[in-house]
């Protein structure tokens, strides 16, 4: 905590020496951008994840080919580029963030902002992965990083031009999610308010100088000591005591900025903890979680909000996609926000009042709301979805969302909205011990749930992508696509959708019909959605190759084995990837290790707690992290050591763990001989 002290001391003190020229604030944007360039997380300002270009359309798409291709060291690449006059950037892992020449692939600069040995680092890495995205306006590139910061990077070669800390107030949380650019700010949230008691926020800081502008308070605070607008105007919508919980709305993903009214949108994330009856126990509607909300650029104050999911309980928000554009409803163009959030209702608001537009349809399986009211924006919530008195109840969508923070993409030319869903259903159960529950009890993610009766099983999910009407909400179409996490989607002029997918490949798809017209095989998972642009008057489309799930997938792309890369294609090009190396892959034993079971049990708690989110359900990996059934690291007490308790490989992205104790790092080494040897004598 001291370290952010200091540094806030340090940069106030820095930023006092910046001649009052360099901090004029910068009201618009002087660059002009053009419709050739990629240049905000979802191609522009409308977020849609479209590009207007042509030349590669569905006559020629066949004739696609590799032109470049870069690869990424590092330990998570899911990660979307950006492009701007000819220069591709993007920010992977730590923070790191390259700039290639669009052409040829060739780096021109990189820029590392150590975010390992930054104060406090080792902790904020125990939760969360690499960045997924990065912005850019005015000759900067910036990116937030794990432990906090928001930095801006010079575009043209690299060098740093200003850094904020930006989690003084939210020290357990990390940031992975794209900054962005409106008006004369960028903007940031956070996420990790599944991990930590947290108070969602997001800040604008001006984009020249990086001085505060101003910050916006997602849940209120504690009444009898807060007087920011957020408590003032929500605190009645909550009850008990919420604030010692942090109460959660961490907007840790989507934010569009709208030129037209001048407006920026969140989408906020859920309560912490996720059930209500623990986080606000007399119920109400805990504005402004499960929102968007938009708020004025240059002041930050509220202007509307509409709230998708009342008094949440669940997992679902809003971090996914925020789309404008113009749609005929009844005969008229209105300016729309089009969203497809995690539970499973598409919706279409209205950009200046916040209202609903039309009735929300179901893109995918729902079952907690009969419905959405049209005339209220409330849904008609299922009261068995809600889990009362201790019933459990098969919750869908599942935690992960019919529609994750994998890109949906809208081609106003069609008309049709591109979303990458996912059906699961997901027991949901109070705690046994409600009453006393505490997020003190160091469960990995607090969802304030208990665990799930084993006398109900689930089915495996499933996974499509969905062409959406958003006019009529209905679907037009979709394809069925493999296992259940795949990549972002690119909707383009020349009718094209394209997708990566979890098998290795990236396909193009007839954006009218959903027919497979190209695939090439990119010999990795890919989950960042592709962009495309022109340079020189050719078009290019480039995706960034690079998996990792929680759980293990067909096929597994395992964390050291697969190749994290860049791809770039153009028509006729004909680049082709070096053969893949295989790599060995074993599990480890030591015959000498005499496993005792209940230092096993110990090990298998802070296991489940704290390590499956990278190293896999039941150890078994899929890709965020070594499967550490085949580390050798473990059969070495002063190495695991080194490791877990000194983050030796914090660099590599794997965090500090000092706050476990030798009984408990001995645990850990049980645990991980006993599942390596269970699974060795399964073959
Ligand atoms: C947020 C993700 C994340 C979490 C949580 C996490 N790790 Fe890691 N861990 C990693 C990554 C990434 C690496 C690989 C670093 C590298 O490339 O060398 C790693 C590496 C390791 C290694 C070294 C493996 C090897 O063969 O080099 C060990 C041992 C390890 N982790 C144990 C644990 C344990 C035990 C926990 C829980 C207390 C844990 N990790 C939690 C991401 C994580």
């Amino acid at each position: 905590m001291t370290g952010f002290v200091t540094r806030a001391f340090l940069l106030g003190a820095a930023l006092a020496l910046v001649p009052l020229a360099a901090c004029k604030q910068a009201d618009q944007p002087t660059e002009a951008l053009s419709g050739d360039d990629w240049y905000a997380y979802g191609a522009d300002d409308n977020g849609l994840h479209y590009s207007a270009l042509d030349e590669i359309n569905q006559s020629n798409v066949a004739d696609l080919g590799l032109a470049w291709s870069y690869d990424i060291d590092t330990f998570d690449a899911y990660t979307q580029p950006l492009e701007v006059g000819g220069v591709v950037y993007f920010g992977a892992g730590l923070s790191v963030i390259t700039a290639l020449d669009a052409k040829t692939g060739e780096q021109l600069w990189q820029y590392d902002p150590k975010v390992a040995e930054a104060p406090d680092a080792g902790t904020h890495m125990r939760a969360g992965w690499g960045i997924r995205g990065i912005a850019y306006r005015n000759g900067k590139v910036f990116a937030a990083t794990r432990e906090g910061r928001l930095i801006a990077v010079n575009a043209k070669d690299g060098t740093l031009a200003w850094s904020v800390q930006t989690l003084d107030e939210a020290p357990g949380a990390y940031i992975t999610g794209p900054p962005l650019v409106a008006g004369g700010v960028v903007v940031i949230g956070f996420g990790g308010a599944d991990y930590s008691p947290v108070r969602g926020y997001v800040t604008a800081y001006d984009l020249n100088t990086g001085k505060k502008a101003w910050r916006w308070y997602v849940v209120p605070g504690n009444p009898a000591v807060d007087k920011d607008e957020t408590t003032l105007e929500a605190a009645k919508t909550w009850t008990g005591e919420w604030w010692k919980f942090g109460g959660g709305g961490a907007v840790y993903h989507a934010m569009t900025y709208d030129p037209k009214y001048d407006k920026i949108l969140l989408g906020t994330g859920n309560g912490f903890p996720w059930n209500q009856k623990i986080r606000s126990p007399g119920g109400g509607d805990n504005l402004y979680l499960a929102s968007i909300v938009a708020l004025d650029a240059k002041t930050g104050k509220r202007a509307w909000h509409y709230q998708t999911n009342p008094g949440i309980t669940w997992d679902f928000n809003n971090a996914m996609d925020i789309g404008l554009t113009t749609l005929e409803i009844d005969g008229k163009p209105r300016d729309v926000v089009v969203h497809a959030p995690k539970n499973g209702f598409y919706y279409v608001i209205d950009r200046k009042t916040g209202k609903l537009v039309n009735a929300p349809g179901k893109f995918a399986k729902v079952n907690w709301a009969e419905k959405v009211d049209l005339a209220t924006g409330r849904p008609e919530i299922n009261p068995e979805a809600l889990y009362p008195d201790g019933k459990p109840f098969v919750l869908f969508p599942f935690p992960a969302g019919a529609h994750g923070v994998q890109a949906m993409a809208h081609s106003p030319k069609t008309g049709l909205t591109y979303i990458p869903v996912m059906e699961a259903g997901r027991v949901h159960i109070d705690p046994d011990n409600m009453k006393e529950w505490s997020p003190k009890l160091g469960m990995f993610v607090n969802t304030g749930l208990g665990a799930p009766p084993p006398d109900i099983k689930t089915d495996p999910p499933v996974s499509k992508l969905v062409a959406w009407d958003p006019a009529k909400q209905q679907k037009a179409w979709e394809v069925p696509t493999p296992n259940t996490f795949n990549g972002g989607v690119l909707a383009t002029g020349g009718n094209l959708v394209f997708q990566g997918q979890n098998s290795g490949e990236i396909v193009a798809l007839a954006a009218d019909t959903g027919k497979q017209l190209w695939s090439f095989k990119a010999q990795n998972g890919i989950l960042s959605a592709p962009i495309s642009y022109r340079v020189g008057g050719k078009q290019y489309v480039t995706v960034i190759a690079s998996y990792r799930s929680s759980f293990a997938n067909q096929p597994n792309w395992d964390y050291r084995e697969q190749k994290r890369r860049l791809l770039t294609f153009a028509l006729g090009a004909k680049g082709k990837l070096p053969d893949p190396v295989p790599y060995k892959l074993e599990v480890q034993d030591d015959p000498t290790f005499v496993v005792d079971e209940a230092k096993a049990a110990i090990g298998g708690g802070i296991y489940n707690q704290n390590c499956n989110i990278c190293h896999g359900a039941g150890m078994v990996a899929g890709g965020a992290a070594p499967d550490l059934r085949m580390s050798p690291i473990p059969l070495d007490a002063a190495a695991f050591r080194s490791v877990l308790h000194d983050g030796a490989l914090m660099a590599r992205g794997m965090g500090k763990f000092d706050n476990l104790s030798d009984e408990e790092l001995e645990g850990l080494r049980h645990y991980i001989r006993q599942r390596a040897r269970e699974t060795k004598e399964a073959k």
